[in-house]
Order: C-alpha cells, then sequence, then structure tokens
C-alpha cells in the first residue's frame, strides 16, 4: 500500500517495484525517491533494468507489484489538474503513474529522451521546434497558423538554452551528433516536463559536447527534475549530483560519486570490470 510518509519534496516515488519477465526479475523490489529539482544520475551494468525502470515511469511496462507515484500536490495548478483524465489522486495529490498509457504519463510532464534522437532531418532546428511546440497546442488552437508572439518567445529562449540560438536556419541533417541531442532535448522542453528522463545522453559525442551535455543538464535542474542514466564516468562526474547504482533490479549503492566509487560491491560488478 501507499506509504502515508512521502516527504513534501518528492517528485517521484517507486516502492518496491517489481517487474518480471518469464519469471526473470528485470526489477526486484525497487525503491527510491526523486525530489523536485534534482539532478539523479543512474549507472550499472547491462541489463540491471535502466530502461526498465523508465518503462515502468512511464506507462510502457506495467509492474507486478510496487507503486509509482508522481506528486503534483506542490506543482499542479488547477488548470493542470484537468490533466488527470478523471483518475483519483492518491495521498497528498500523488498520482499512481502505473494507471496510465505512456501518452498520459508524457502528459502529466514526464518527457523520455530516448539513445537515438528523432530530430527531423530535413526540417531546420527552428521548424523542429515549432512542430514539438504544436504538438501541445490545443486542436482550437492549432487552427490558427503559424505561431503565438509568446510560441516564438518560447522557442528562443529554448534555443538559447540548448545552444542553438546561431544554428536556428540549418537543418537537423547539418548538426553534429552532440547537436542532435541537444535539439532533442530542447524539443522535450517545449512540453514543460516536471521530469525528465535521458537515457545516455554523452553516447557518441565529443569531449566537449559532453562536458557542454552536463553543463546543460544541471541548467534545466534549476526548474526540473531529470534523471540521466549514462556509463561515461567522467560525464557523471561534471554532472555533479547523487549517484544511485542498479544491480539486478534493485538500487545497489546511492550517494556522491566518490561514495559509490569506493563501494566495494560496486567496484564488484560494475566499476571494475
Ligand atoms: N521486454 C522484455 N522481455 C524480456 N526480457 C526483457 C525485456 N526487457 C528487458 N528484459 C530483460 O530485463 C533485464 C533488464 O533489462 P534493461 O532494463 O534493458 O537493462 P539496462 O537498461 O540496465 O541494460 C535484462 O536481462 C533484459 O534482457
Ligand atoms: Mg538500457
Amino acid at each position: 500500500m501507499v506509504d502515508k510518509h512521502i516527504p513534501d519534496d518528492t517528485l517521484l516515488y517507486l516502492n518496491n517495484v517489481t517487474v518480471s519477465f518469464d519469471g526473470f526479475k528485470a526489477l526486484n523490489n525497487l525503491s527510491f525517491l526523486i525530489n523536485n529539482r534534482e539532478l539523479r544520475a543512474i549507472i550499472g551494468p547491462n541489463g540491471a533494468g535502466k530502461s526498465t525502470m523508465m518503462d515502468v515511469i512511464t506507462g510502457k511496462t506495467r509492474p507486478d507489484t510496487g507503486d509509482v507515484l508522481f506528486n503534483m500536490s506542490k506543482i499542479a495548478s488547477p488548470g493542470e489538474t484537468k490533466n488527470l483524465f478523471g483518475r483519483s489522486r492518491l495521498n497528498k495529490g500523488s498520482i499512481d503513474l502505473t494507471q496510465y498509457d505512456e501518452a498520459e504519463v508524457a502528459n502529466l510532464g514526464i518527457g523520455r529522451k530516448f539513445q537515438k534522437p528523432s530530430v527531423i532531418e530535413s526540417l531546420t532546428v527552428w521548424e523542429n521546434l515549432e512542430l514539438a511546440l504544436k504538438g501541445r497546442r490545443s486542436p482550437f488552437e492549432s487552427m490558427f497558423k503559424g505561431l503565438s508572439s509568446t510560441g516564438s518567445k518560447k522557442i528562443d529562449e529554448t534555443l538559447e538554452k540548448i545552444r542553438l540560438k546561431d544554428r536556428r536556419d540549418l537543418t537537423g541533417a547539418s548538426l553534429s551528433h552532440g547537436q542532435k541531442q541537444w535539439l532533442e532535448i530542447g524539443m522535450l522542453l517545449l512540453q514543460d516536463p516536471k521530469l525528465l528522463l535521458i537515457d545516455e545522453p554523452a553516447a557518441g559525442m565529443t569531449d566537449e559536447e559532453t562536458f557542454r551535455t552536463a553543463d546543460l543538464l544541471r541548467e534545466l535542474s534549476e526548474e526540473r527534475s531529470l534523471v540521466v542514466v549514462e556509463h561515461d564516468m567522467a560525464f557523471i562526474k561534471a554532472l555533479n549530483c547523487k549517484v544511485m547504482v542498479l544491480h539486478e533490479g534493485s538500487v545497489l549503492a546511492e550517494g556522491s560519486l566518490d561514495h559509490v566509487q569506493q563501494d566495494q560491491q560496486v567496484i564488484d560488478v560494475y566499476l571494475g570490470r
């Protein structure tokens, strides 16, 4: 049952979440909390359950057991409560994410970035962002062609954030791998997520892009929570945040990077390999 003592500042709460595939437990009593405006890094060997954890949060996979709660009590404005699709809230206004499908979870304010960017290569950076913004407009608003001035302003602000202001009129195809990843993050930002889940953003990036991405994610966590899965330890170090180590579907260790790097179990199952 739902723990009645979830701390007030909690945005995401997983408690005893188990997911089995043909008897194999991809997640095994997984429990953790993410705070509002927290940046959290997740590491762990292949097969540890990192992607399955994201699948459970985003409504792609239903857990066999356990709670997956998204606490909107501190952030929901009266307008946003309409987005609950008629299902009731739990304690303190929390939403039981296991009751929603992927599209609904996205609308509740959880964005997910997969490893492979879904930028449209033939469109410009600006047009990609415009499409992402229009995706959230109501049918009534979409009847009008073009963008409102608030819409253009939002795109300008996003371009600045994702370091692509001087590339707004270039096509997606002309961007480097790192710039495509930033554009995709920008597209997600235009949906105003409260929580962003990001799978291996630094893979394939140059060293400079890797550090700029860490800076970007740290900046973004001033306004929302981010959960970042990565293998690149230099990138994790640059994120300078709490690290959680997953192993066999459970949390093996958590704390500062220094702390988990000195944990003998973490060295044995992951870092020492
Ligand atoms: N749809 C599925 N069907 C069967 N097994 C799966 C499925 N998804 C994941 N698994 C298994 O669950 C375990 C965890 O996988 P995953 O969450 O992808 O790990 P990670 O992302 O940490 O590498 C792996 O052993 C994987 O083979
Ligand atoms: Mg994975």
